[in-house]
């Protein structure tokens, strides 16, 4: 019997792929939303491989409230949501800022009313580090804690924020009007998971990153120039008041990332807490130079990169405190960014067309092997 069953949003993506994978290993059910805008349904052949079963999957979009409430009706024992369904492309939300509102509030809104009228009450929310803003206005702010106000400085950082506001209040809501009609209201709960910079690849080098456009992290941007898939690097500003110049970032291996879903989760369904904020971090930050030598250690060459402007909306540090998550959630990270470079570099050297191509047959063999 299956500890529960979880409706993931967006779950074909690179975070959502890997939180389904943990999900599915302790025993969880899967079933996945998503219109496929960034990802694809290669990811779940490759989580079959990895785990020996296979979530479902449904091609729906997130601003499909009647879509979405069919596959809850279809699947009466989901009770929880993972959300991760969004645009998330920083420069892009100040260009086309409406469709950001649209797919990521509109469709959490659309996600609250098919959850409310199905009866399915806990929502676990990917949140940003991106709506902290500028951590460093503050005195004493860094690293971050939860209670640092929220000051997003970017379109993609406000539809966030605006979810959160969204997801607190309907939650409180539907808590407290239960609660007025004398009926169970604790069963409705929310986590608001504050990720910092997610990277990395599954160790078996057959899962990892594959964005459909150009790529706008700094790690799948230094895959793509290690590949020859782009010239050099673009190093966004080397005067910043950092200890070398570059912008400082806590750098999260996916792998614990989707973790930090499977235990929020279990909380949620266990205490039964209403709203909580978490942040998921390292708690150690890292220069962008800092990272292109880590690099360049793992690939064993250095890569080309030249230094421009500051890019609008970024921000000097944003290095978490993962103290609550360490506390309450009993989990912290335990894989160093650089065994990130080394899967990520495993990952992109080996399947240089991510999911268009067959990873190579010895690291299909490895993953098969210990199963046979
Ligand atoms: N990757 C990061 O650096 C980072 C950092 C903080 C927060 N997040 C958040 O985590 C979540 C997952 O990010 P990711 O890096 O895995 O991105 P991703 O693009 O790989 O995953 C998002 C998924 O949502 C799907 N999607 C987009 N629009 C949709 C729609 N209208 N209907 C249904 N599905 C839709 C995409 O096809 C994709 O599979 C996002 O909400 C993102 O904002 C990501």
């Amino acid at each position: 019997m299956a500890v529960g069953t979880v409706l993931i949003t967006g779950g074909t993506g690179y975070i959502g792929s890997f939180t389904s994978l943990a999900l599915l290993e302790h025993g969880y059910d899967v079933v996945i939303v998503d219109n496929l805008y960034n990802s694809s349904k290669v990811a779940l052949d490759r989580i079959e491989l990895i785990c020996g079963r296979r979530p479902e999957f449904y091609k729906v979009d997130i601003t499909d409230e009647e879509a979405l409430s069919k596959v809850f009706e279809k699947h009466p024992s989901i009770d929880s949501v993972i959300h991760f369904a969004a645009l998330k492309a920083v420069g892009e939300s100040g260009e086309i800022p409406l469709e950001y509102y649209r797919v990521n509030v509109g469709g959490s809104i659309s996600l609250l009313r098919a959850m409310s009228k199905n009866n399915v009450t806990n929502i676990v929310f990917s949140s940003s580090a991106t709506v902290y803003g500028d951590a460093t206005r503050f005195e004493n702010m860094i690293p971050i804690p939860e209670h640092c106000p929220i000051g997003p400085t970017n379109t993609y950082g406000r539809t966030k924020a605006m979810i959160e506001d969204v997801i607190t209040d309907h939650v409180k809501a539907q808590r407290s009007n239960l609660q007025k009609a004398g009926k169970p209201f604790e069963q409705w709960n929310g986590a608001l998971l504050r990720y910092f910079n997610p990277c990395g690849a599954h160790p078996s080098g057959i899962m990892g990153e594959d964005p459909q456009g150009v790529p706008y992290n700094l790690l799948p941007l230094m895959g793509k120039v290690a590949t020859g898939d782009r010239e050099k690097l673009l190093v966004f500003g080397d005067d910043y008041p950092s200890r070398d110049g570059t912008a400082i970032r806590d750098y999260i291996h996916v792998v614990d990332l989707a973790k930090g879903h499977l235990v929020a989760l279990n909380y949620l369904r266990e205490n039964k807490p209403g709203v909580k904020a978490w942040n998921l971090g390292s708690g150690r930050g890292s220069t962008v130079y800092e990272m292109i030598k880590a690099f360049n250690a793992v690939i064993g060459r250095e890569l080309k990169y030249e230094v421009v402007a500051r890019r609008q909306g970024d921000v000097l540090d944003l290095t978490a405190n993962p103290t609550l998550a360490n506390e309450e959630l009993k989990w912290k990270t335990e894989i160093p960014m650089e065994q990130a470079c080394e899967d990520l570099w495993r990952w992109v050297n080996n399947n240089p067309q991510g999911y268009r191509q067959d990873p190579p047959p010895e690291l299909l063999a490895a993953v098969k092997g210990p199963k046979a």
